[in-house]
């Protein structure tokens, strides 16, 4: 049974039980200012969980569109896409546990649906902590489908709670639906919920009883919600007994695409050009453009990530990423209208970008073909790349292997800590101003505060975002800014996660003298007092930061320690305050 299928009999089925079929909501949220994507079925229903009516009635049933970008580094294991499909059913304060179980149940295994041997299939329910009872409810329900015990299996939070989506709000137990693939048991304990392939997850039917309030408390929601979920890749890819989603239709003409055109197989890089540029794709489509900012800079990374592993795989044929999203569009241009609507756009966008990131790439790599004529690239050599243009070592090693040409890492990092050290006497004389102190700490920290200004505006979807105060010792950095409320802890973590992810990518910082009308077309952040002067100085951190700045900064985001938020308080009426240290 293909993908098709699969979502023809879903909608069929449950508009048998009288659910009205929804369209898929944007991938881009509308009032949640929490998170970037979409990330499950249930995310754009929240306001009618919480009491807001549904125009098209108490049962719902749809297929959503979602991105999960928190698994991007996992893209390569058999499950885990970046943009994927989401079947659920809904009930809006309708029907409960008995239903909904008995339905899901109903169809996977009957004949006429999806006709799943119910002895392949186990069952697990929450297992009950301090703020929930154990779901005895949903078990009984299995077992009156005649599920044996042995097959009913109780886990904790972690495995069967869902929610809420942001901080606060609807959450509570769920119950997940399992398929054994007769693979052994990796150990004693191998169970459903055991990443090692014996039990694939098929759906989910979540019970959105609770209300998670701010302060950790669980209060009993007014309407009780059903929300389900079933991967349609996972689903499809089971039914048609592939162990990896990219052995299903959905990738084949993809994957068939890039594999033509590489000159050699890496499945790892074939599959992950796959995920990301279809997401990349479906992005496009909600006529988001490559950035550096909120869901472009999602994009951004997406794309590129891609050309880098073209390269792995020795693609040389131009404009590939718009080849393969064609194959995007035709393939899901009938479920996704969106997709066909916007076709020129995502084609000239993914054109623009892949054009601007080989060019980076052949600087670079122009660059590494001087240094490197003879058989070896020094320790030196492979510095001033990385100093220079931004080239991570990574790159340099990568391109080395390829070449056969012999690398000395360890003089690079004996030149590396080398200069650290030239760069703390340098600065001292180089100092001129704009810190409350002159060590080499406050700078590094001053170079961090530019990475925390922009990081808040990635995080907090914010392009007005601005610095409305700074003071930086040489123990730490203190950072005001215009926000009207207080940041959440996986905001405050995403934005740390963010500024050290930039610290380890080694980015050059530089420095350039322009014009004031100059700085404003480059988007540069800072004080635009000084009307009257002719030039000012620009301060830019790879296309991550660009800061109007009187300095000093380093020269390399890695002379950077690790970067800690100590603490985020209110410092005036709508201006937040942040302070920050290395650690
Ligand atoms: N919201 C639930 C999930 O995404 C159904 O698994």
């Amino acid at each position: 049974m293909n993908a098709k299928e699969l979502k023809k009999k879903y909608f069929e089925f449950f508009k048998g039980k009288n659910h009205a079929f929804i369209s898929s909501a944007s991938l881009i949220p509308e009032h949640d200012p929490t998170v970037l994507f979409t990330t499950a079925g249930m995310h754009p229903l929240v306001p009618y969980f919480i009491g807001e009516t549904h125009p098209a009635g108490k049962r719902l049933v749809n297929v959503q569109k979602c991105i999960r970008t928190g698994d991007i580094d996992e893209v390569g294991d058999p499950s885990h896409l970046t943009f994927f499909e989401m079947l659920g059913n809904w009930s809006l304060g309708d029907y409960w546990k008995k239903e909904a179980i008995n339905w899901s149940y109903e169809f996977l295994t009957d004949k006429k649906w999806l006709g799943i041997d119910k002895n392949k299939l186990s069952f697990t329910c929450f297992k009950g902590d301090k703020d929930a009872p154990k779901d005895e409810e949903s078990a009984k329900i299995w077992e009156s489908l005649e599920i044996p015990k042995e097959r009913i299996y109780f886990l904790p939070k972690e495995d069967n709670w869902w929610g809420p989506a942001g901080e606060t709000g609807p959450c509570g137990p769920c119950t997940e639906m399992f398929y054994d693939t007769g693979k052994e048991k990796c150990s004693k304990d191998c169970k459903p919920g055991c990443s090692c392939g014996k039990y694939f997850e098929i759906w989910n039917d979540v019970f959105l009883e609770y209300d998670k309030k701010a302060d950790g408390s669980f209060k009993t929601l007014k309407q009780k919600t059903v929300d389900t979920g079933m991967g349609v890749e996972r689903a499809a890819a089971m039914l048609q007994g592939k162990k990896i989603v990219y052995d299903t239709e959905m990738f084949a003409p993809i994957i068939g695409k890039i594999k033509d055109n590489a000159k050699n197989q890496n499945e790892k890089s074939i599959e992950i050009i796959a995920d990301h540029l279809k997401a990349s794709t479906f992005i496009l489509a909600e006529k988001i453009t490559p950035s550096n900012l909120d869901q472009g800079y999602i994009l951004r990374r997406l794309i590129r990530k891609s050309i880098r592993h073209f390269r792995l795989l020795g693609i040389e044929k131009e404009n590939f990423t718009s080849e393969i999203a064609k194959i995007v569009i035709q393939t899901h241009k009938d479920s996704y209208s969106e997709l066909n609507e916007n076709k020129s756009f995502i084609l000239d966008e993914l054109k623009k970008e892949e054009k601007k990131f080989k060019r980076t790439l052949e600087t670079g790599l122009r660059e590494f073909n001087k240094l490197a004529k003879g058989e070896k690239i020094t320790g030196k050599q492979a510095f001033i790349l990385f100093s220079s243009y931004g080239f991570p070592i990574e790159m340099t090693e990568e391109l080395a292997k390829e070449k056969n040409i012999e690398l000395n890492k360890k003089e690079f990092e004996k030149e590396f800590e080398k200069h650290q050290e030239l760069s703390r006497k340098g600065a001292e004389k180089r100092f001129k101003g704009g810190l409350s102190d002159s060590s080499e700490q406050s700078k590094k920290l001053h170079t961090a505060t530019h990475l925390l200004n922009a990081a808040l505006r990635i995080v907090l979807k914010n392009n007005n975002i601005i610095q409305k105060g700074s003071n930086i010792t040489s123990e730490r950095l203190r950072f005001d800014f215009n926000f009207d409320r207080k940041l959440t802890k996986e905001e405050l973590k995403q934005t740390e996660d963010l500024v050290n992810e930039k610290i380890k990518e080694s980015i050059p910082v530089k420095k350039e003298e322009m014009t004031l009308e100059e700085a404003k077309k480059r988007d540069a952040r800072g004080v635009f007092e000084d009307k009257y002067k002719q030039k000012v100085s620009v301060y830019t951190i790879g296309d991550f930061s660009v800061e109007i700045c009187g300095g000093p900064h380093v020269n390399n985001t890695n002379e950077l320690g690790n970067f800690k938020i100590k603490k985020e308080e209110s410092s005036a009426a709508g201006i937040r305050r942040i302070k920050a240290v290395f650690k």
